[in-house]
């Protein structure tokens, strides 16, 4: 099943001041939280496949970590926005595919990484399917999505506030999901997981480490 048009012309239309606008919603500080468990997960890894990268935030996170990555998304001003970016490392290299069905061997990397992807996207099934072709045995899987899963009510009405005014209306697909629900997916792909939690305070975020057993 290849991604839908609605789904990532949402994105790209979003693109222009993404970085910006992500940290005004969801705030600096489940950032900060995310960088200190997302580095931890990247220590020493060769080669790393992200699918919808978006403009980048995350990959120049986690770029001088890895050897190689190859970051990937399939809105064309998303992409645009992250070579913009990324330009400065020779280790990172941006590329449009879609995160349903890449052009990738089966195999091929050590850890692929999703933030804020498997919550927008149709279809995160057939997503982590994919993701799982293209490991190595023994590859990890590493997920991030930003929630408004057991957030305090008014935060999370202060955070659809501003997404609201910020990008004026919500992802055609988007959902809230707890670790146990994103955990259910990413079994039902063939991963062992090894670690899902709730991540922040205010704003909250399912960070999930799973692994290509077989
Ligand atoms: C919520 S944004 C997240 C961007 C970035 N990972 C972040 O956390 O800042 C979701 C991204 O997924 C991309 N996307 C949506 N459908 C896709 C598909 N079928 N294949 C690849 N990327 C897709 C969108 O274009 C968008 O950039």
């Amino acid at each position: 099943m290849p991604g839908s048009k609605e789904e990532y012309m949402y994105w790209g239309e979003r693109a222009h001041g993404h970085e910006n606008n992500y940290l005004y919603i969801v705030g600096p500080t489940i950032n900060q939280k995310l960088k200190s468990w997302l580095l931890a997960q990247f220590r020493d890894t060769y080669q790393v496949l992200e699918l919808g990268c978006g403009s980048g935030n995350y990959t120049r996170m986690v770029a001088n970590r890895v050897k190689q990555l190859t970051a990937t998304d399939l809105a064309p001003e998303m992409v645009e926005e992250a070579q913009n970016k990324l330009g400065g490392y020779g280790n990172v290299e941006v590329q449009i595919q879609d995160c349903y069905n890449t052009s990738f061997e089966d195999n091929t990397f050590d850890a692929v990484l999703m933030t804020n992807l498997l919550h927008i996207v149709k279809d995160p099934v057939t997503v982590m399917k994919e993701s799982h072709r293209v490991i190595k045995c023994d590859g990890r899987a590493v997920i991030v999505d930003v929630t408004g899963y057991k957030m305090p009510f008014f935060k999370k009405m202060g955070m659809v506030f501003r997404y609201m005014r910020t990008w004026h209306r919500p992802p055609p697909h988007g959902m809230n999901p707890s670790p146990g629900k994103l955990a259910t997916i990413v079994k039902k792909a063939g991963f062992t997981v090894e670690e899902s939690k709730l991540l922040g305070k205010d704003t909250k975020a399912v960070c999930i480490r799973a692994r290509k057993v077989k």
